[in-house]
């Protein structure tokens, strides 16, 4: 009989209980610097803990981000997120492609929709005002915020936008739609993206999509058609759920904690450091979608090495709670001065679209603390729902009254 100690597996993406609090099981996990987890597909991945290595990882050429290959860890076995066979994800070409994205995302480009924000912001208010006490904040506003601002961005017609998120919604399920279902969503938005791009090169405008050609077709990098597509569903999916997820669920966790509203409400310069305290926390999901595979063994800071063949996942969550580097990383404060958190990744694939999620979320939270100064939940934060099964497990409905 072995005398080996049976671990217990640990389920991945770690449960959300209290709903309120950022999950009990990132406490102590740093004791190792990589642990074994099961995700929902029963597969197994490695998880690295530490923010030194999290953040070394991220820059490191030995771990690929090519997960279309068969004996890579799947997270769910009904949806094969972002895997295409026909895009390179790694430097050296990868590098070269995001060039022309950033090229054509730029700053200017983010802080000439800071107006837009306001206005969708301010649009959706009155009509929040408008309507029913309570309302579900995620509905009324959370999601349909950054994607009228995407839409704007990429140059989608307004028309378009309800056809638009049902596609998108689709796409984004883990186990919540069969998957046939998720399978017609993925196709049906690529054909919409496809017809858009077609469209926007015999009719440019102002947007990012038509940036991007213009870049493209200006470079010898160019980007062929197919990632062309692939790279504007990318910043679609990618800015869209997150942002939306973020701003639904940071402000439910503000309101839960009345204390901090009444004090950035007497004094608005704290608002961008209770946004950004608010996104390392990072309350509205995992780091699922920072699946790499390891093609070299990496030896991690502490010695212990990560074996050439395994899944490896970035943990961003739990470097974001390094008692080494966030002082008493589990309070939430709104005042945090030095916050270099990783909820945006870091390195090779840094988040593109960081400077516009920030943007966005600080026009939402400001919009909403100074429209409806009175603004609470409408039931115990303990009872609010979280979204289990997608890409994003923020809270699905947050009725709030004011
Ligand atoms: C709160 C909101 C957001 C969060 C938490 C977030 C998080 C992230 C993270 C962690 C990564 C790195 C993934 C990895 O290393 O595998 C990433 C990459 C990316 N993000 Fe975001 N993101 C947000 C908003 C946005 C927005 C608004 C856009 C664009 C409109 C965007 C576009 C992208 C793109 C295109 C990449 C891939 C970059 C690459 O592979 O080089 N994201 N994001």
């Amino acid at each position: 009989m072995s005398t080996e100690a049976v671990e217990t597996p640990i389920h991945y993406p770690f449960p959300w209980t209290p709903p309120m609090e950022i999950p009990g099981a990132l406490r102590g996990l740093r004791e190792k610097a990589v642990v074994t987890v099961t995700l929902p597909s029963g597969d197994k991945a490695l998880l690295v803990t530490r923010y030194n290595d999290v953040r070394s990882l991220f820059a490191d050429h030995r771990l690929s981000r090519n997960i279309a290959r068969p004996d890579i860890a799947r997270v769910s076995k009904d949806n094969d997120l972002f895997m295409d066979p026909k895009i390179d994800p790694d430097p050296p070409h990868h590098t070269k492609v995001r060039g022309l994205v950033t090229r054509a995302f730029t700053a200017r480009r983010v802080e000439a929709l800071r107006p837009v924000a306001w206005e969708i912001a301010n649009d959706l208010m009155d009509k929040m005002e408008a309507g029913e006490k309570p309302c579900n904040l995620n509905e009324a506003f959370a999601f349909p915020l950054p994607i009228r601002v995407i839409c704007k961005l990429l140059g989608v017609p307004a028309e378009d936008m309800p056809k638009f998120r049902a596609l998108v919604d689709g796409f984004l399920s883990i186990s919540k739609l069969p998957p046939e279902e998720v399978a017609a969503s993925r196709m049906g938005l690529w054909k919409y993206l496809d017809d858009l791009i077609q469209s926007k090169r015999r009719d440019p405008g102002e947007d990012l999509i038509s940036g991007l050609i213009q870049v493209s077709d200006e470079d010898n990098n160019r980007l062929n058609e197919h990632e062309l597509g692939f790279w504007t569903q990318g910043l679609l999916i990618a800015g869209y759920v997150t942002t939306a997820s973020q701003i639904g669920t940071g402000t439910a966790v503000l309101l839960h904690n009345r204390q901090m509203v009444k004090e950035i409400q007497a004094d608005w310069s704290l608002l961008p450091t209770a946004v950004e305290e608010l996104i390392r926390c990072q309350i509205m999901g995992s780091s699922v979608g920072t699946m790499r595979y390891a093609v070299e063994d990496i030896t991690l800071e502490d010695g212990s090495v990560i074996p050439t063949g395994s899944s490896v996942l970035l943990s961003e969550e739990s470097a974001n709670m390094d008692e080494t580097v966030f002082p008493e990383p589990f309070t939430i404060d709104i005042r945090r001065k030095e916050n270099h958190h990783m909820t945006f990744g870091a390195g090779l694939h840094y988040c593109v679209g960081a400077a516009l999620a920030r943007m966005e979320i600080q026009v939402a939270t400001e919009g909403l603390l100074r429209r409806f100064p009175d603004i609470r939940l409408a039931v115990p934060g303990e009872e609010l729902p979280r979204g289990l099964g997608g890409f994003m497990e923020g809270f699905t409905d947050i009725p709030v009254t004011w």
